[in-house]
């Protein structure tokens, strides 16, 4: 986290952040930002083991930290997590909707239930804890960040229902930023690209096929949980203060059109590589 060395240590100090799906992935690694920088930070998910041992480094680099269990799908047992955060750490100054599911699946094969699922998790998920957090967001003036994909702008080989749900999620934002607005409520995206060691690529570039990912990227390399984490505390902080409905790439250029297999084919027929 070199990079934060560059702001002030105590830039969050006081604030506090609730991250749905923080116990492992982006979402700790947005976690771990917040931390770094002074803020409380408020994680849940689905397996209390995993929020444990995330509980443990947030408060080894300072932060006070409110776990829950909580499933983004049900709209009761996120609301829960959200009035035992705000019991612990007061009204939050942020929310992370970053909790996602998301398997490789051709339509053809996939089941009605299959596409449901992600569409539950990601995008009723995402409407779910927006909503149950209004009242602190309203509080305190905060503001809501949710974590989209490159699969929002454009069709993926077998991602049709995370395209679906991404591409829903950016929308709900843009309609958030809009009514929430006078309320001094600002809405963000940000769309990562392919992030190393996260389950989502675990998924996705299974088989071998990590270089080809990578050559396919204008920048070179996978990003790091540091690169969301670090973007998610600028959307937070002051420094954004008039940014709202706004989508943020962070993907090394990945989803420029034509820097995948099309700019390849150019730049070989070329001789460039
Ligand atoms: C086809 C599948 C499948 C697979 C599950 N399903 N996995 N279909 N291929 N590999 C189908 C099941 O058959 C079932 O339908 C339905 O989906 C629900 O599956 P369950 O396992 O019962 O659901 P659940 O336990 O709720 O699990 C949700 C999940 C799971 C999304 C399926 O994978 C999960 O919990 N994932 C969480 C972690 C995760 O996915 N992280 C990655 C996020 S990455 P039937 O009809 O059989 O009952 C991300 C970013 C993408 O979102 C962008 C990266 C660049």
């Amino acid at each position: 986290m070199e990079i934060l060395n560059y702001l002030p240590r105590d830039l969050l100090q006081d604030k506090s952040v609730f991250i749905t799906g923080g116990g492992s992935g982006i979402n700790l690694g947005i976690a771990r930002n917040f931390a770094a920088l002074g803020a409380n930070v408020g994680i849940c998910g689905r397996t209390s083991k995993k929020l444990e041992i995330a509980r443990a480094e947030l408060e080894a680099l300072g932060a006070r930290v409110s776990t829950s269990v909580a499933d983004v799908r049900d709209y009761d047992e996120i609301a829960k997590a959200l009035q035992e955060c705000e019991k612990t750490l007061g009204a939050i100054d942020c929310l992370v909707c970053g909790a996602a599911g998301n398997f490789l699946a051709p339509a053809e094969n996939m089941s009605p239930i299959g596409f449901k699922t992600v569409i539950e998790i990601d995008l009723i998920g995402s409407f779910n804890t927006a909503r149950a957090a209004f009242d602190q967001l309203k509080e305190t003036r905060g503001s809501i960040i949710f974590i989209s994909a490159g699969q929002t702008f454009g069709p993926y080989f077998a991602q049709s229902h995370v395209g679906a749900a991404k591409a829903g999620i950016d929308n709900l934002m843009r309609c958030l930023a809009m009514e929430w607005g006078s309320h001094g409520i600002r809405c963000n995206s940000i769309v990562p690209g392919p992030i190393a060691g996260t389950e989502g690529m675990k998924r996705l570039a299974a088989g071998g096929y990590e270089r080809k990912w990578i050559e396919a990227i204008p920048l070179g390399r996978f990003g790091t949980v540091n690169d969301i984490g670090q973007m998610a505390v600028f959307l937070a902080s002051p420094l954004a203060s008039y940014v709202t409905g706004a989508h943020i790439v962070v993907d090394g250029g990945q989803n420029l059109p034509g820097s995948g297999v099309f700019g390849q084919l150019i730049s070989e027929s070329l001789g460039y590589q």
